[in-house]
């Protein structure tokens, strides 16, 4: 707790293009989520080394999240937003936590062992250990609370494992987050394949919708998007993926419950259901868009944001540390 407020931590990687799943899973709840809470939001780059990226590409993809987040309507004077690499706290912690994880543990994750099929040529040592990474990132801050997906819901058990070992072979040093995990938009599937989840990294571009798409584009995308033969848009996940997924889409953009949307198509045919999802989410997008090139052209404000959040999140990560190295037995000055 800080002050009357419980901590949330969240974190998303600057790789790639953020599709609009990442933005109604992630970065629209971090949104709603800062007045509730005493927010941390960082930007994962330490995580994103764990597969090779390209170093210029990384940078700008950093100061991009950073507008996309800021755009959104994250608030810098609400909230800690920071970029993780600046935070030395966070290496020096997850070596500590290293020594509390089991290898066998981490051999097990789901994510490392996906990761090492698509990454054969490149399974090292820092994939093994981002989820102990994750764990420093989580309880360097006191963090009462993580929004998480399902894919990541496996790290935060193992952050809870480890918080509660720590705790167990000292004292209680940690607090033990709680995941909370988000209901309504948590998945939106790709549009071609909607027995997945839209990633960042879909085979085929066409099947996710990128929050940089311009206006054609997501129309195009949306007007190729998988549905089924029955020509009825109702929502039925099991059944009708296809149509379901593009009903929550349409219900997160639109702001409005399902039902109503299904009330709202119908009768009407698939061809223009899928011109109005499309339309709609080109209309939402646009504003973010606009705002989010008009904050990469100001460097010298987005430099001033990741200064501030990086004193303020290092004030906060030290004490945790320090707290941390002085029972593990590190002599200090
Ligand atoms: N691993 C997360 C993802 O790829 C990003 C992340 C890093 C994170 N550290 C975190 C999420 C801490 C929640 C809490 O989505």
């Amino acid at each position: 707790m800080q002050g009357d407020k419980k901590i949330l931590y969240s974190a998303v990687q600057p790789t790639n293009n953020l599709t609009i799943g990442n933005y109604i899973g992630a970065v629209k709840n971090f949104v709603a989520l800062q007045e509730e809470y005493d927010c941390i939001y960082a930007i994962a780059n330490m995580h994103a080394i764990t597969v090779r990226q390209d170093a210029a590409q990384l940078r700008k993809n950093t100061l991009s999240l950073l507008a996309l987040y800021l755009a959104c309507g994250i608030d810098p004077q609400k909230c800690v937003l920071y970029l993780q690499s600046h935070v030395p706290a966070h290496a020096e912690l997850a070596w500590t936590l290293n020594t509390f994880t089991y290898v066998g543990e981490m051999e097990r994750m789901t994510q490392f062992k996906d990761k090492s099929a698509k990454h054969a040529d490149n399974i090292n040592m820092g994939l093994m250990d981002y989820p102990v990474l994750m764990a420093a990132d989580i309880l360097l801050y006191q963090t009462d609370v993580v929004p998480v997906g399902v894919d990541q819901r496996q790290h935060l058990e193992i952050t809870r494992d480890i918080a509660v070992r720590f705790n167990n072979a000292y004292s209680p040093t940690f607090t033990v987050p709680e995941g909370i995990y988000m209901k309504v938009g948590a998945k939106i599937n790709d549009l071609l394949d909607p027995s997945k989840k839209m990633s960042k990294s879909a085979e085929n571009a066409n099947g996710a919708v990128f929050m940089s798409d311009d206006r054609d584009t997501i129309i195009r995308k949306f007007r190729r998007a998988v549905t089924d033969s029955m020509a009825e848009i109702k929502y039925d996940p099991s059944n009708k993926p296809g149509v379901s997924n593009l009903l929550s889409i349409y219900s997160v953009f639109g702001g409005m419950d399902i039902a109503d949307c299904e009330r709202q198509f119908e009768g009407c045919g698939y061809g223009d259901f899928k011109l109005a999802v499309g339309e709609l989410v080109a209309d939402k997008l646009a504003p973010i868009q606009a705002e989010q090139a008009k904050l990469l052209a100001d460097k010298q404000y987005l430099n001033d944001v990741l200064k501030s959040g990086a004193e303020r999140a290092a004030h906060r990560a030290a004490k945790t540390l320090a707290k941390v190295y002085k029972k593990i037995g590190f002599y200090q000055l």
